[in-house]
């Protein structure tokens, strides 16, 4: 496998992707908090950083650790790291550059460059740039602004690069990274979801034995895929658990539970409706609704675990993305609204914890999805928050309330895949606003609520852009749920991104 140092770089993820999608197996580790290395380990890719070389606090890692023990590839940050700390010299540009440039001078005959021709766009993104260069550093490639765009440090196989090879915008960045990997490093491309599965059902076997495991299933992909790979390695042994919690979306739990059924899965489906809405009534503020969602959750999950005898472990769906967050060079982000997943495990449960998918970032577990054979009906859905429509209820939440945006929702979901357009979007929902407003129907007059539709793209819900819907689509659906919907008498659409909204309205 490959190492990833991260120093911070809003694009360290990108480059355990992109090394993925060549098939070859990455982790991610903090510059600051570095494991033993194994025998596996077959090369060390240093990442960017916001800092600056030249700043007192910036990133420091010991060199001796890896220069000629390891192939290292570092970029920007990295190689302005090397740079300085082996006689170099780093200075603030002159212009900071920032986008696109073209290649001016590549020496081909490097192992590194094999392929890439001069002129080739790079993507450049850095405030810094490495003025010189030791005597037993080999200049590579440069660009018209930038003479140092890559070097080679002499007789070892360290190499260095100003500009980021992992985002589309640099050309053959692919082609960069597949000559480290494969002729740098000596990798074998191998990793695909077919060996994943494999070996993940092997190890999951050997892990849990004869042991039986409790699962929460959402109807989302993440415990989808999780549950139907320790199905295959453990069979009935799996003991899934599906809760309703009344704020699905129409008629979600009888079509997810027929699916999972269909699927051999050991399920069982405990309807909690009225626990959930008994315990909201009244209730409006959002993150006391969220904690209650939170908590009622896990005390009908608990019970629902005791009845099955003998549990020793409880599976989690947690993918790739949540495990570096929790271990990221900038610490755990503020909390912004208190996530409600399925981990918050209750500590009299005593239960071990097997996460199947945890090496794993999103795409992945969708391909993973695939070779296990999992319909598109669950594994192109859109992401769908644990609480549910208790979070896209304003205010308090009634059965009432929750019926009209579940009509709504429909209308408006089977509008956007009439229409080809659901799989394009990242996310979309309905939202019931409990403002009310005149409107006129035939003769009459009406007085009733709002419903407002939520678009979005995103690649992974941290950012997010309003999607820029047709207008005649928006205009069915806005007649559809006024002509149908009853209690709703005006429908709007958000046209916020995230930030400075967010996603969900609460
Ligand atoms: P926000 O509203 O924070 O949402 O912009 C970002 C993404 O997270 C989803 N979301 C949740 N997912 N439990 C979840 O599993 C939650 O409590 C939760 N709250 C928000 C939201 O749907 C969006 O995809």
């Amino acid at each position: 496998k490959i190492i990833i140092l991260d120093f911070g770089s809003q694009y360290t993820q990108l480059i355990a992707r992109r090394v993925r999608e060549l098939n070859v197996y990455c982790e991610i580790y903090p510059y600051n908090n570095i494991p033993e290395f194994a025998d596996d380990v077959k090369g060390v890719i240093f990442s960017g950083s916001p800092y600056s070389v030249r700043q007192e606090d910036a990133p420091q890692i010991d060199l001796a650790k890896f220069h000629l023990k390891y192939p290292v590839l570092a970029v920007c940050y990295g190689a302005q790291y090397i740079a300085q700390h082996s006689g170099g010299d780093v200075q603030p540009s002159s212009t900071r550059e920032y986008g696109r440039a073209n290649l001016s001078f590549v020496n081909q005959e490097n192992k590194l460059f094999k392929g890439i021709n001069i002129e080739s766009q790079v993507w450049m993104s850095h405030g810094d740039t490495i003025t010189q260069i030791p005597d037993n550093f080999e200049l590579i490639a440069s660009t018209e602004s930038v003479r140092v765009a890559a070097y080679h440090v002499k007789d070892s196989d360290t190499y260095a690069i100003q500009f980021h090879p992992e985002v589309t915008h640099s050309i053959d960045g692919k082609v960069l990274l597949e000559n480290f990997l494969v002729d740098i490093c000596g990798c074998s491309q191998d990793w695909t979801s077919a060996a994943f599965v494999e070996t993940t059902i092997a190890d999951l076997q050997a892990q849990i034995g004869d042991d039986k495991v409790v699962l929460a299933l959402s109807g989302g992909v993440d415990s989808s895929v999780a549950a139907v790979l320790l199905h295959k390695a453990i069979g009935k042994n799996l003991h899934c658990i599906f809760v309703d919690n009344g704020l699905l979306r129409k008629n979600e739990y009888e079509s997810v539970l027929e699916q999972y059924k269909d699927f051999g899965l050991n399920i069982k489906g405990v309807d909690a409706k009225d626990r959930f809405l008994g315990e909201l009534a009244g209730v409006e503020d959002p993150e006391t609704k969220r904690k209650i969602i939170g908590r009622v959750f896990i005390e009908v999950f608990d019970d629902e675990a005791h009845q099955i005898q003998d549990v020793k472990w409880l599976a989690q769906g947690t993918i790739y993305p949540d495990v570096i967050e929790s271990v990221s060079v900038k610490g755990p982000s503020a909390t912004i609204k208190s996530h409600h997943n399925v981990g918050g495990l209750p500590d009299f449960m005593k239960l071990k914890v097997v996460e199947p998918l945890k090496s794993l970032f999103k795409d992945e577990v969708r391909r993973v999805g695939t070779t296990l054979g999992l319909e598109s009906f669950i594994l192109g859905r859109h992401p769908f928050p644990g609480p549910g429509l208790g979070i896209r209820i304003i205010g308090d939440v009634t059965p009432e309330k929750v019926a009209i945006l579940q009509d709504a929702d429909q209308i408006y979901i089977n509008n956007l895949k009439e229409a080809g357009l659901y799989d394009k979007i990242w996310q979309a929902g309905a939202i019931f606003l409990p403002v009310r407003s005149v409107g006129v129907m035939g003769d009459e007059r009406t007085y009733e609520n709002v419903i407002a539709l939520r678009a979005v793209e995103s690649l992974d819900g941290m950012t997010a852009d309003w999607c820029h819907l047709p207008y005649d689509v928006l205009a069915k659906i806005s007649n559809e749920i006024i002509n149908k919907v009853k209690g709703i008498n005006r429908v709007v659409y958000d046209i916020s991104s995230k930030p400075p909204a967010t996603i969900e309205w609460e």
